[in-house]
């Protein structure tokens, strides 16, 4: 089965968005040989986020060429009228954006119904408190280091702590959810994320010209030196 990174060093889910579109099948084949653990795809719709991406039928295209888990990060209004496409395409993680909908635990629960595994995520602005009632329905919380919308942004250093506050939150309701961070990360300010569990990495790892080494460079950042937290 697919790895879950417990108290291991940090797993690496290179974004789609910074890749290769016209090569993605042997875009991802090159990351999960160069030691990637998931693919992170990035959903748009033009009005959550003022760009527009892919959806549930390249996810549906990707699912059978990937031999890694795709984690799909949907910045799309109101994800309820989706999610059951991404489920049925083959979205391993869905994870939807707190301020995108009016219901965020129904679409939460709707997404385990279909067999996914579910996942909060918040706009840089979004306070913690926001997600703190959904805590206990998910598998992942993304922590947003950038403004969603584009690869390549400068990480926002002020976010991270986020990850902290959100570690002690789970331990503290027995939750096993992954944190996942994402914008603007590279070895330098994965130095201040040490708390999450996975790293979202575009331009790091694709516009890198040796993927592997880019891979192996963000997992450096924590190999042996996560806190060990009691779970
Ligand atoms: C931003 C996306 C990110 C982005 C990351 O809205 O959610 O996943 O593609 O790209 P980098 O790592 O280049 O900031
Ligand atoms: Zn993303």
């Amino acid at each position: 089965m697919f790895k879950t990174g417990l108290n291991r060093g940090f797993m690496i889910a290179p974004s789609l968005l910074s890749a290769d579109f016209a090569n993605l099948e042997k875009e991802i084949k090159a990351v999960a040989a160069a030691g990637a653990d998931w693919i992170h795809v990035d959903v748009m719709d033009g009005h959550f986020v003022p760009n527009l991406t892919v959806g549930a039928p390249v996810v549906r295209s990707l699912k059978p060429v990937s031999p890694l888990p795709l984690d799909c990060h949907l910045m799309i209004e109101k994800p309820e009228a989706y999610v059951a496409d991404f489920a049925a395409a083959g979205a391993d993680y869905i994870t939807i954006h707190v301020e995108a909908t009016e219901d965020p635990r129904a679409v939460l629960q709707e997404i385990r119904r279909l067999g996914a595994k579910p996942g909060i995520t918040l706009r840089p602005a979004t306070p913690l408190d926001r997600i703190a009632p959904h805590l206990a329905e998910v598998d992942l919380v993304l922590v947003m280091t950038v403004n969603p919308g584009f690869s390549g942004q400068a990480f926002m250093t002020e976010q991270a702590a986020k990850c902290a506050a959100l570690r002690k939150e789970l331990d503290r309701l027995g939750s096993g959810a992954l944190i996942e961070v994402d914008g603007g990360i590279n070895p330098e300010t994965a130095k201040e994320c040490l708390d999450a569990d996975v790293l979202v990495a575009g331009n790091a790892v694709f516009k890198a010209g040796d993927y592997g080494a880019a891979i192996r460079a963000l997992k450096a950042v924590k190999a042996g030196s996560r806190p060990s937290s009691p779970r």
